[in-house]
């Protein structure tokens, strides 16, 4: 049987490297994302339909998985991976922006959990995976609002993994570290940002967005059938390390 996945934010970066690796495996997918030259690109696509809107609207997750149902037979994985980043000053950053990354990085995945669920038990259990940060596990300088989202939609992920367990439902959360994608388009272009991101990686270098899709796929599979309420970095290591010391900064015999 085919498998159908939504994905949202799947016209670009991790979303888009998900969509392609979905169809690689012979699945389907509706793409909901923000209207855009490579949103209806990605329509061109066989087993590919797209909803063009904002994740924060509660009917466009709905018509995603009417759109699933209708055209595909059904739904077997909701993968949240819209986000958007942000950072300021805590006294100064103005609150719309904060209440603007709380509504697309937690309102949105609560809307997507709750369109895909009746769906999903229809299909007898399936899968929701959520991509959150390593910013939501541990904290950034100036980043203060996009670590409490991404550490809230964490906490969400692990509450709906106990609550959808009967229903063999399975709900899991992917934690980037620094992946080439869109997002990290400005900090490319400032050398001495990505080039300290870099060494902070144990593994020394930026991920691509084809490395987290691809754990993403796993997670969203059948293969993944006893995983539930797991947080998994796919961050070359840089949530082992206390902080303390960057890597490689001390001698091997110190
Ligand atoms: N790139 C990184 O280094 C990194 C690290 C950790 C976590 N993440 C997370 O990975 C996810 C994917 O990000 P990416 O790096 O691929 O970025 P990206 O900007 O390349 O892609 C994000 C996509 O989400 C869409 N989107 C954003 N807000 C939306 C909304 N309100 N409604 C519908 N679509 C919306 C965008 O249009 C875009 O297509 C995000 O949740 C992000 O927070 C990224």
């Amino acid at each position: 049987m085919t498998r159908v996945s939504i994905v949202t934010g799947g016209a670009s970066g991790i979303g888009r490297a998900t969509v392609d690796a979905l169809l690689a495996s012979g699945g389907s997918v509706v793409v909901i994302d923000r209207p855009s030259a490579e949103l209806h690109e990605l329509a061109k696509l066989d087993r590919v339909l797209i909803v063009e809107g904002d994740v924060t609207d509660a009917e466009v997750n709905n018509a995603a998985v009417s759109l699933a149902d209708s055209e595909f037979g059904g739904l077997d994985a909701m993968i949240l991976n819209a986000g958007v980043p942000a950072s300021g000053d805590i006294v100064m950053m103005p609150i719309e922006i904060f209440d603007r990354t709380i509504e697309v990085n937690v309102r949105g995945v609560l809307l997507g959990i709750r369109a895909a669920v009746p769906a999903l038990r229809r299909r007898g259990g399936g899968r929701i995976v959520i991509t959150a940060s390593t910013s939501g596990i541990n904290a950034d300088p100036n980043m203060w609002a996009y670590n409490t989202a991404k550490a809230a939609v964490i906490n969400l992920a692990k509450g709906a993994a106990l609550d959808l367990a009967a229903d063999a439902i399975t709900v899991n959360v992917v934690c980037p570290g620094p992946t080439e994608t869109g997002m990290t388009t400005g900090i490319k272009q400032v050398p001495e940002v990505y080039e300290s991101l870099r060494r902070a990686v144990p593994l020394q270098r930026w991920g691509t967005a084809e490395e987290v899709a691809a754990v993403i796929v796993f997670l969203a599979s059948q293969a993944s059938s006893f995983v539930t309420g797991a947080v998994v970095p796919v961050d070359g290591g840089i949530t082992a390390n206390t902080g303390q010391f960057m890597p490689r900064e001390l001698p091997a015999d110190s």
